[in-house]
Parts: C-alpha cells; structure tokens; sequence
C-alpha cells in the first residue's frame, strides 16, 4: 500500500523551479512578513513561508493594493454591517464596540483555548449576535461572517502571529496535531504529505504552498468571494476524496489551532488573495 501511494503521488507531483523566494509583500508601505524562522514546534520545518510566495506574480499584485484586492468588497460591507442594528436587543456591534479598530491585536493570538475549548474568531462573532444582540448566529462560511472576520483581522494586518499553544492549550494543540499528520480518504494522504512534504512542487496546476493561515479569511479568483479556514479545509479533504468534518467542529478547530501555531513569526495578512 505504500509503495503504490508514494508512487500515486510522485506522479501527481512535479518540481519547478521556486520563483517566490526573493519576493516581497508591501501593501501600503507596510511590510508584511511573508517568511520567517519555522517555530521550534514546527519542527519539519526550517523556514515558514505564506500561501502568497507560491502564487503567480498576477495574483501576488492584487494583494499588494487594497484598491486592487478583490476582498476589499466584502470588507467595505462589514464596515456597514458593524453598525446595523440587528436581534431582538435592538444593538449593533457598534452599540458596544466603538470602534472595529479596537480589535487591533486580536487576529494574530486567535485561535485560544478557553475552558479546553478552541474559540476562533466565528465564535466570538457569534457570541456576541447570539448573547448579546438576540440575533441568529452566522452560518460558518456564510458572506456575513467571512466579511466580519476579514474586517476584524484586517485590523492587525502586518502583525505577527503569535499563537499560544502550551498550558491549557496543550492538549488541543495535540490534538490538532495528530489530525495533520493522519492519513485519510480514498487517496490515504494527510495535510503533511502535500503541505510539508511537497511545498514548493507542483501538482497539477497548482503551486503547493504550506497550507498556512496567516492570511484568512482569503478572496479565491476560483470561486470569488471570501474563504473561511474551515472552508478551505474542508475543499483539502473532498480533494483527496475523504469526509470532510463539520465547519466549526471540534476536529477543524483543533487543527485551525496548529495550523496558526505553524504560522507563528509570519504577519498577518487578512485579507489575502489565491487562486
Ligand atoms: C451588547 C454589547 C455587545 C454587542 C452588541 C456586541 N458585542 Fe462583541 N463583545 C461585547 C463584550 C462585553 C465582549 C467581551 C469584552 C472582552 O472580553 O474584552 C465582546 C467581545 C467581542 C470580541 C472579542 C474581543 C476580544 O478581544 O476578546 C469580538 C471579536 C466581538 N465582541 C465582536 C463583535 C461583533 C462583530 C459584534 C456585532 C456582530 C459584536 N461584538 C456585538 C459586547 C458586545
Ligand atoms: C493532495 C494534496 C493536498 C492535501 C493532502 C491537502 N491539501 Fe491543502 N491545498 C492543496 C492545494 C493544491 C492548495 C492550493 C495551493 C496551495 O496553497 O498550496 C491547498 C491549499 C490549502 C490552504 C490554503 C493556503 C493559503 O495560503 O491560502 C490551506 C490552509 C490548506 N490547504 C490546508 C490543508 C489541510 C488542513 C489539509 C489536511 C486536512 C490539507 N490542506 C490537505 C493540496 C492539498
């Protein structure tokens, strides 16, 4: 078994030549981090790159002007949204946040474990529509949602992640961890075998990067709107034709703990954009 999976893969994946290295990210004469020193935990890892190195020099230039990224749309919604009164209590989230610029910060520590929970950033958001507003919470990957966490996270832009991962954290983290590195769906692969063995390799036609998430939620040219983590995780899983887990579920969340930890050192970079 394998044999015959290294050599499935070996046939999907070809080198090229890695363009990206040299380049840099600059958006608005701010630079953001774009490789780093891998993170002790990281350890397979020497170096940490973004998901923006492995794109075509196209893609990488919508990103380097605010006016040109597509994501910028949805963003200039949350800002109106920030201030709609919705939910039976009658508030917006401006009745109690002044400003969204008070979540400069936020971004970069998030996911936290809290009560040996994972709380993401949807969390938080729903939390407070639900608690606080009276109002439905947001599907997971649902327009609304995926502006208000790219609003939030553009906050912190240029900030470096900083993910905490010991004390009661640990475990979660562990747990994540495991879920990296297990092999599922009808292909037998696991995140690890594309993203850490593979970066920098083509297959097909796509430019492996490290499956980082220093720039969620990202604007895909393929499918034009923002992308949660858990969106794009679950894309990962129905490629390798596995059953994906559920959005906002405890395994994706454990796994969105790691997978930000893997980033630590590179800045924030929300909103991004892919192919
Ligand atoms: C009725 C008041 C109220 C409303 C309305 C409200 N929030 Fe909050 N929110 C809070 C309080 C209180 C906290 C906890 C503050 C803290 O822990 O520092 C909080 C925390 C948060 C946090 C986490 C901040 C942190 O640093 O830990 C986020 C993000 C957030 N709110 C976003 C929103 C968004 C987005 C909306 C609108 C959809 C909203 N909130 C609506 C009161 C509110
Ligand atoms: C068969 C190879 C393959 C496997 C296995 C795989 N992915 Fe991916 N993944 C891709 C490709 C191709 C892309 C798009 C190009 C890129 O960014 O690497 C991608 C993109 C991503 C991205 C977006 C990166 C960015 O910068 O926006 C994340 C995050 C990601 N994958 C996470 C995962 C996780 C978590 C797993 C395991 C559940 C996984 N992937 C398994 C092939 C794979």
């Amino acid at each position: 078994m394998r044999t015959l999976l290294a050599i499935s893969l070996s046939a999907l994946v070809g080198s090229l030549a890695w363009a990206g290295e040299d380049s840099s990210l600059v958006i608005d004469g701010e630079e953001i981090k774009i490789r780093a020193t891998a993170p002790a935990h990281a350890d397979a890892l020497d170096e940490v790159y973004s998901g923006w190195v492995f794109r075509t020099d196209e893609t990488q230039a919508l990103q380097m002007d605010d006016f040109e990224n597509p994501a910028f749309v949805f963003v200039d919604q949350a800002i109106d949204m920030f201030s709609k009164v919705d939910g039976t209590e009658g508030k917006s989230c401006a009745s109690c946040h002044d400003d969204v610029a008070e979540f400069a910060g936020l971004r970069p520590t998030m996911p936290r474990v809290v009560d040996g929970e994972v709380v993401t950033m949807e969390d938080m958001v729903n939390g407070c529509r639900t608690k606080r507003m009276g109002a439905e919470p947001w599907k997971w990957s649902s327009a609304s949602m995926t502006a208000m966490t790219a609003l939030i996270g553009l906050q912190s832009r240029g900030t470096e992640i900083n993910v905490k991962i010991d004390g009661d954290a640990a475990a979660q983290w562990e747990a994540g961890k495991e879920l990296y590195y297990t092999r599922v769906g009808q292909l037998d692969m696991s995140c690890a075998n594309c993203h850490e063995d593979n970066y920098g390799n083509m297959i097909r036609a796509d430019h492996l990067s490290q499956g980082q998430i220093n720039g969620f939620p990202t604007y895909r040219l393929k499918n034009t709107k923002l992308n949660s983590v858990h969106g794009r995780f679950k894309g990962c899983m129905e490629n390798i034709r596995a059953t994906p887990f559920k959005e906002g579920g405890e395994e994706f969340k454990a796994l969105e703990l790691y997978l930000a930890s893997r980033g630590n050192g590179l800045s924030v970079e929300t909103p991004s954009v892919r192919n």
